[in-house]
């Protein structure tokens, strides 16, 4: 990895080099923004935590495991759409780069590299974990040996710098990811899609789709309990890197459905009262027993409306793709002017 500042000269110069992994520039120390960020959740009326920070090498190792278990339908689904119309996507894109956000370890977009593969395809993964982005090197590496890797590692925001730089691509944003957001952050998104993207280019979309609540809570509560874990993991992480002092014993997974929001909501609930600290900035939050922390939102979706508003940031349907049970559904969408509303 290479480590001097300017992030978008790094990355080009990656691009023409044999480097396969660019550190987004960095310009503070992880810990503290990890701190501002858990101080400002908990101190909220509502607290809440930012769910980015859920993936750590453990946390990213451990949603790997969620989207193996039998309940969690969403990933198999995705898989499922994307190997059987990959070939139709590529038809329609012809030959471009492939950027991905929040990568992971890019095991479905391999469906999608086997259309691509055939073009000596550029992938450009991005991903806040190092050890995902590795995995992911590894086994497109041994797959897809033609295909021209450079992966960064940082947030969407430093991709988004760089993609003038990429057309013509497509940017790929799978699992679901943009439920995560809430719907002002989400719309942020879009606007940001909209500005950064060149005209003409692509973007793929992957979006869970309403469906009946027992098949939705089951996927956020799956019987082996790993997404217990995984909420739990993220107090962990506070306990490793802010000296919390959480006792993890007395926080419980809970998911519920929102049915007026469309949404999963999940939550850790205290059985016991805590003071959590957040040591680099000298400050402490007492969470009583029984409350609950939000730790995760999970947007569920109606195509017509999503497609709708994308639309007006002027990111418009050429094709959208479901499973036959109509349950997760995958946007292929091109950018095509300046958008009117704001
Ligand atoms: N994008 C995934 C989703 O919304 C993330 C996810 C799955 C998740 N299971 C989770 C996040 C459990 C937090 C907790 O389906």
């Amino acid at each position: 990895m290479m480590s001097n500042p300017d992030f978008s000269d790094r990355f080009r110069e990656a691009l023409d080099s044999e480097d396969s992994l660019v550190e987004a520039a960095v310009s503070r120390d992880p810990v503290t923004t990890f701190a501002e960020s858990v101080a400002r959740g908990l101190g909220a009326a509502r607290k809440s935590l930012d769910c980015r920070f859920l993936y750590d090498a453990e946390g990213s190792r451990l949603f790997e495991e969620i989207t193996a278990q039998p309940e969690y339908y969403p990933t198999r689904t995705e898989a499922e759409i994307l190997e059987r119309h990959a070939g139709e996507i590529h038809a329609m894109t012809g030959p471009v780069t492939l950027v991905e956000l929040g990568s992971g370890y890019s095991v479905k977009t391999e469906h999608l590299l086997s259309a691509y593969a055939g073009d000596d395809a550029r992938y450009v993964p991005v991903d806040v974990s190092a050890g995902a982005l590795r995995a992911a090197e590894q086994s497109i590496g041994d797959s897809f040996p033609e295909v021209n890797f450079t992966g960064i590692r940082g947030t969407y925001a430093s991709a988004f710098r760089v993609l003038r730089e990429l057309s013509p691509q497509m940017l790929v944003f799978l699992g679901s990811t943009i439920g995560n957001f809430e719907a002002h952050e989400r719309r942020a998104f879009w606007h940001d899609v909209q500005a950064h993207l060149p005209l003409g280019d692509w973007f793929l979309l992957g979006a869970d789709l309403v469906k009946d609540r027992d098949t939705l809570l089951a996927a956020y509560d799956d019987a082996a309990g790993v997404t217990a874990h995984f909420t739990k993991n993220y107090f962990a992480r506070m306990n490793r890197e802010l000296d919390s002092g959480v006792d993890l014993g007395s926080v419980e997974h809970r998911a519920v459905w929102n049915d007026s929001l469309d949404r999963i909501e999940i939550y850790a609930e205290f059985t016991s009262a805590q003071a959590i600290r957040v040591a680099p900035l000298g400050r402490s939050f007492d969470v009583g027993e029984g409350e609950r922390i939000r730790v995760e939102v999970s947007q569920k979706f109606r195509l017509p409306e999503l497609t709708e508003e994308l639309e007006r940031f002027g990111l418009e349907a050429r094709s959208s793709f479901t499973d036959d049970r109509g349950w997760f559904g995958l946007l292929l969408l091109q950018r095509v002017r300046e958008h009117a509303s704001s």
